[in-house]
């Protein structure tokens, strides 16, 4: 099924609806207003992040039958901040309005095989990996993957969560039956040098605007931080950024995708994953391109062409969650090349993503000094 399209592009004073009220959410709300969109927010979360920045807020679960009748009723276009929105709900929402990205590129990029599939069909390279549905699939997996390998569930896992890493067959087990003995991919565990990610943007004439990857860092499975430009050579940055156009092209993707690389000790490009949607390693863009992802999420639903994806200056994303409150704002805004963002989170709980800053500086050595020094020194 294919979603209702725009007979001429939105312009200001259309309204924008987004389903899901976190910071994407929130974020996307922001740049609509700016650029004189109204915003409708679905979240069933009574003081969402976003719902607090839109014009109208439908306080409701994802597949509340009338809320979503009600959106499709206020909305000209409809976008998504999460991939995990029913199915059928995205569907509904695209019978009545144009609603980017479409259901069917969002049921692939929840789906950890699915998606994986697609890249290799679009010439991308993922680590070996082997769907395990039950017990009896783990030796013609492990025959795939060699170990270690880790297994994640095929849905539904972000932020290191929803995956383990294995050693043996027994670990297998064990893992398999923590996970609930949902259905699993089961992937070589790569050697990584460095992961990478590239944002892009594609609207419905296949106009794209892909920004240079991001050199993202985890700490305990969750981005801590981006540097960008990455610190790769340009062969592999022009490369990825050549393959995340591929796959969107392919998959005829519309919406801004964002794709994330490993770059293995021996300098192999694996795919790891895509989102369908902002992501959390573009905040940068807020400060650092010329247009940001979030505008682009607008221009892009509203049928515009995709705004200049340049960086304007190397510039570091540290991300803040909860673990760091209280957290030492004076000392974090002495820094001037630093730009916060807060979500408006009303509690400050560990693990939980409450804002980041960007850290701009004229030299990329620089803005990750500066950055880690305020971050270091946030807490205390
Ligand atoms: N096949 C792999 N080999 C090595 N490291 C991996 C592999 N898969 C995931 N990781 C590590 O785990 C992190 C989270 O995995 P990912 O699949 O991106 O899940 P999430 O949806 O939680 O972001 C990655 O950013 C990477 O650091
Ligand atoms: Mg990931």
């Amino acid at each position: 099924m294919s979603s209702l399209s725009l007979s001429s592009p939105l312009l200001p004073g259309a309204t924008l609806g987004v389903l899901g009220g976190g910071q994407l959410g929130r974020m996307f709300c922001m740049a609509a207003r700016n650029m004189g969109y109204r915003t409708v927010v679905l979240d069933p979360d009574p003081k969402s992040p976003a719902a607090e920045v839109a014009d109208h807020h439908l306080q409701a679960s994802y597949t509340h039958k009338a809320s979503l009748a009600e959106m499709a009723a206020l909305c000209d276009a409809i976008t998504t901040e999460f991939e995990n929105v029913p199915a059928e709900s995205l569907k509904f929402l695209s019978s009545h309005k144009p609603v980017h990205p479409s259901a069917e590129a969002v049921a692939i990029a929840r789906h950890r095989i699915q998606e994986k599939d697609y890249a290799k069909n679009s010439g991308l390279s993922p680590a070996p990996y082997a769907l395990i549905s039950s017990i009896d699939d783990f030796d013609a997996a492990i025959a795939i993957t060699g170990l270690p390998g880790i297994i994640k569930t095929t849905t539904l896992g972000y932020d290191g969560k929803g995956q383990q890493i294995i050693k043996n067959k027994a670990q297998l087990e064990v893992a398999f039956n923590e996970l609930g003995q949902v259905e699993c991919v089961l992937e070589k565990k790569m050697d990584l040098a460095l992961e990478i990610s590239v944002l892009l943007a594609r609207n419905t004439r296949g106009e794209v605007a892909c920004y240079p990857p991001a050199e993202n860092e985890h700490v305990n499975g969750v981005l801590h931080k981006s540097i960008v430009p990455a610190r790769v050579d340009d062969t592999i940055a022009e490369t990825a950024r050549q393959q995340a156009i591929g796959l969107a092209n392919k998959i005829n993707y519309v919406g801004v995708l964002a794709v994330e690389f490993f770059i293995t000790t021996d300098n192999q490009l694996i795919f790891n994953e895509m989102a369908p949607r902002p992501h959390n390693s573009g905040h940068y863009t807020m400060d650092a391109a010329v247009v940001s992802q979030f505008e682009q999420q607008v221009r892009v639903m509203c049928g515009l062409a995709p705004g200049d994806a340049r960086l304007t200056t190397p510039v570091v994303m540290i991300n803040l969650l909860g673990d760091l409150w209280p957290v030492n704002w004076q000392t974090c805004l002495a820094e001037p090349g630093l730009k916060l963002h807060l979500y408006g989170k009303h509690e400050a709980r560990p693990g939980r993503k409450m804002g980041h800053f960007n850290l701009l500086s004229i030299d990329i050595d620089q803005a990750i000094q500066k950055a880690d020094k305020v971050f270091s020194e946030l807490s205390s």
